[in-house]
């Protein structure tokens, strides 16, 4: 099949490309080679079989990328917590007007298969039980709180502490911040265009997605990327809270897997759907431990705990991939150790364009 990957030059893109490619498939990338994303004077050469250095917010891009698609991977968004608020017109911009643009122009082409870039970010915080009250949903954590080091969130109806637990995806929604907002209205608008279009949609909820080509230290990358621009820069990494904070790191190789079997799995369907999976390892890890595993493998130094706090960071938000696995046939093959092991080693996506072992994760990883 011929698959439109929008954001194919971005990290994960780039790894869906690479893998649609090994299964025989045809891919398409648009990209607006966004700054934000790529720092630097030369922007990365997006790999794919076409490429259109275009904006998901930009119709005639849209209509010229979808020529003879069969079936969208939609990756283009702006990721992380951004510098501040002012940021969030062009978190909105290119996250949601962009989707509206490309299901509007995905209807007018008849082109009814949707992968879409979700994220964990959606639940807020994850899933806990109180001792007395069961399953019971914390609100955002007060700046008191965080300011004074109580960083575990506590039942809202005893102020107990709780035990974290994993969310699945009919956990209720509750982002917290800009980005996490406009994943969240992305698939809505995803379900709203798959019953207006006669679509079929999927997203999948990505959790701590890591591995080769991920984009170094900005306010738009990830945690693993924080910590292992500090590694390279021969400092330790530093970790915010205490370090307990549970996430699900996933390894990129492994999401760009489930990409393709969705894509495959979708031409499958005959009505009109949308169903969201999380995409997780399934084997919980704090950050601290994170941290520690990818300075071991790098051969220090140390990471440090702060205690340091973003308002906007969740204290647990941990995956039960189990619909996934189940439905869709997906097994997760990195394991956390050789896959930090592996991170440790690779090369980050160079700010000024790719360098050679860029150039391969582009290609061929
Ligand atoms: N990295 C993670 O851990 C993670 C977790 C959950 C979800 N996601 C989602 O996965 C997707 C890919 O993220 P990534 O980590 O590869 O980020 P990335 O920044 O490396 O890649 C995103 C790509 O999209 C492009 N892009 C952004 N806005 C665009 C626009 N308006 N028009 C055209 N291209 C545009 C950028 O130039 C970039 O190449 C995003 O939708 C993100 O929300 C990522
Ligand atoms: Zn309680």
């Amino acid at each position: 099949m011929r698959v439109l990957v929008t954001g194919g030059a971005g990290f994960i893109g780039s790894h869906v490309v690479a893998a649609l490619t090994a299964a025989g498939h045809e891919s398409v990338v648009l990209d607006a080679l966004l700054p934000s994303a790529h720092p630097g004077p030369t922007p990365p050469a997006p790999p794919g079989d076409r490429t259109v250095v275009g904006d998901v917010r930009d119709r005639e891009a849209v209509a010229d990328a979808l020529a003879g698609v069969d079936a969208v991977c939609h990756q283009a968004a702006m990721v992380g917590l951004g510098k501040d608020f002012a940021d969030a017109p062009l978190y909105v911009g290119c996250n949601d007007l962009g989707t509206a643009v490309l299901l509007a122009e995905m209807a007018a082409a008849g082109v009814r298969d949707l992968v879409l870039a979700g994220s964990m970010v959606v639940y807020g915080e994850g899933r806990y039980t109180c001792p007395r009250h069961g399953a019971v949903r914390p609100g955002p954590r007060a700046e008191a709180d965080l300011r004074a080091g109580r960083f575990e969130p506590r039942c809202p109806d005893c102020g107990a502490e709780l035990t974290p637990g994993l969310v699945a995806e009919d956990a209720p929604v509750d982002p917290r911040n800009v980005y996490a907002s406009t994943k969240l209205a992305q698939e809505h608008l995803a379900a709203a265009w798959a019953r207006a279009a006669g679509g079929r949609a999927v997203s999948l909820r990505y959790h701590n997605v890591y591995g080769p080509g991920m984009p170094r230290d900005t306010p738009y990358a990830g945690v693993a990327s924080f910590f292992r621009s500090a590694l390279a820069r021969g400092e330790a990494p530093r970790v915010y809270e205490d370090g307990g904070q549970r996430r699900d790191f996933v390894h990129v190789r492994d999401v760009a897997a489930a990409n393709v079997l969705a894509l495959e799995a979708l031409r499958e369907r005959r009505d009109s759907s949308f169903a969201a999976y999380n995409t997780g390892s399934g084997e919980p890890h704090t950050i601290g431990e994170m941290a520690g595993a990818l300075a071991a493998a790098h051969g220090g130094p140390d990471p440090v705990v702060t205690g340091e706090y973003r308002l906007g960071d969740v204290r647990h938000v941990t995956a039960d991939s189990r619909a996934l696995r189940e439905e869709l046939g997906w097994r997760p093959r990195v394991p956390f150790a050789e896959g930090m092991r592996d991170f440790a080693a690779a090369a980050l996506r160079s700010p000024g364009g790719p360098r050679r072992e860029d150039a391969v994760t582009l290609s061929g990883a």
